[in-house]
Parts: structure tokens; sequence; C-alpha cells
């Protein structure tokens, strides 16, 4: 046992839920995820010089397709438990999970995430991205806004022997402060190795909770903000698009970040 591991074990012993050694990344593996993350930056700055009213998702779904395999990688969502495109977008009432679709054209004044997965040499990253499409109207651009500051808020609890429910909470707190709602049963997720591993990361809980933050613990911040009601359905038809059970707006910013010794890093955002 080792200095850290003598750490953990009293954490966990006093009832602390610990992150097994696993999940701590070695410097060589939070090098190569770096890169991986610095492509997932690249192709999400791709989509942003490009995106436009009258374009289709599927559209998109070429823009990071192409742009992803140009540099080497793979987008992590194209396959994925049979997800069949390279890249989520979810438009104004989708939560998450958009298919792209070229029969689904932006409009001004919609709000899309634009959630762009990437595998480079094996190494995985994920971020995701709001964009107002032309004028938006004050609703759709305050709570494009507010998600916004709800990541902000979870990041600055992002630090080492802080909680992940210190994030949930600061999160929480500035949506409902806004009148907004939290997605709970639809989370964030541990990153690197593979594309989902622990912890799942909720950001509806109280301070102090979840999982213990310890250095070299990488993660997703992706709360999933709701104009209205939390609740939500699934597409029957293709099993994967989420949207708001009362068809009011729902935004998500997603950064992924790394605990470091003296507070936490986003990799790719
Ligand atoms: N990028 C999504 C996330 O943040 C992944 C959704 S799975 C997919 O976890 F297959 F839809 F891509
Ligand atoms: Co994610």
């Amino acid at each position: 046992m080792d200095k850290l591991d003598v750490k953990l074990w009293s954490l966990a012993a006093k009832g602390q839920i610990v992150p097994d050694r696993s999940l701590l990344k070695t410097p060589e593996q939070i090098a190569a995820i770096r890169k991986s993350a610095d492509l997932n930056t690249a192709v999400l700055d791709h989509v942003a010089a490009h995106i436009h009213a009258g374009m289709s998702t599927a559209e998109i779904d070429k823009l990071v397709y192409d742009f992803t395999t140009e540099h080497g990688g793979i987008p992590a969502p194209l396959n994925y438990e049979g997800f069949p495109k390279s890249v989520c977008t979810s438009i104004n009432n989708v939560i998450c999970h958009g298919i792209p679709d070229e029969n689904e054209i932006l409009e001004e004044g919609d709000i899309i995430n634009v959630d762009v997965s990437t595998i480079l040499d094996g190494y995985f990253s994920d971020a995701s991205r709001m964009f107002t499409i032309g004028n938006v109207s004050p609703e759709a651009e305050k709570i494009v806004r507010v998600t916004k500051e709800c990541v902000e808020l979870g990041l600055k609890e992002a630090k080492p022997w802080g909680h992940l429910g210190d994030i949930a909470f600061a999160i929480n707190r500035h949506a409902q402060k806004n009148g907004y709602s939290v997605v709970e049963e639809i989370g964030g997720h541990g990153i690197g190795l593979e594309f989902h591993e622990d912890p799942f990361v909720c950001y509806v809980a109280p301070k102090g909770s979840e999982m213990v933050l310890v250095p070299g613990m990488m993660f997703t911040i992706e709360p999933m903000i709701n104009e209205g009601s939390p609740d939500f359905f699934v597409d029957e038809d293709n099993g994967w698009t989420v949207f708001t059970i009362d068809d009011g707006l729902s935004a998500q910013i997603e950064y992924m970040v790394l605990i470091t010794e003296d507070g936490a890093e986003v990799l790719t955002k």
C-alpha cells in the first residue's frame, strides 16, 4: 500500500465512496487522452465555424465524421450500442441523443446541442456545446446562458478531496434559482480509457455526497437543464432521442475534466 492507498482506505473506512485506483489515470494515459481531447475540441471548433440556419443535422454529422477521420480519429458515437451516426444533435425540446437527419433543418431561433466524442489511438474524449441559430427568443438565450453558468459553477467545485455531490449541488442550485430543473436520471460519466467509465455523475445530489474526487480522475460535467419539468420520454421508433415531457426547452453543455493536485483542468469543452 502506498500513501494514496492508505488515504483512500481510511476515507472508505469512514463510509466515503472512493474511486478504484483503476479510475486514476497515469501521466502516460493523461498525455494520450489529452491528444484525443484536443482533437475533440478541434472538431467542435470546426462545427462552430460552419453551423448555420438552413443546414441539416446530417450535414453536421458529415462535418464531424470527415474532420475526425481526416485527423486520424474515430467518432465515438458511431455504432456505439447501435447509435447510427457520428454525433448527437439535440434541438430545442430534445434533451440529448438526437440523431442527425437529412430532413431535420436548422431554423433561425433554434437552440442546438452538438455533442462530440472522439477516439484517438484508443483514448476517449467527450464534450458538447450549445449553438444559437440566428436570433433566438430571450427565453432560449437565457437557458443557454444559465446552462453555461451552471457548468462553470460546477467546475469551481471540482477539486481534489471534494465530492461529486459538491458539483451537483452548485449546478442544481443555480438551475433552480433560475426557475429551471435538472434531469436526474441521465448524467455524466468517467471517461478516458472507455467512452463511459465509472463513476456515474448525477447533477441532483447534496453537497458532500457521492464519490470523493482524487487527482487523476477524469469525468464529464454535462448537466441537462430543462425550462419546465425534468421528466422526459425516449423516442419509441429510434430508441435514442430523449424529449422533454412538456415540450419545454432543454439545454446541455459538457466539459471533460481531469482532477489535478490543486483543482481541475478542462481537457475539452
Ligand atoms: N456524448 C454522449 C455522452 O455525453 C454519448 C451519448 S451515447 C451516443 O455521454 F451513442 F449517443 F453517442
Ligand atoms: Co458525456
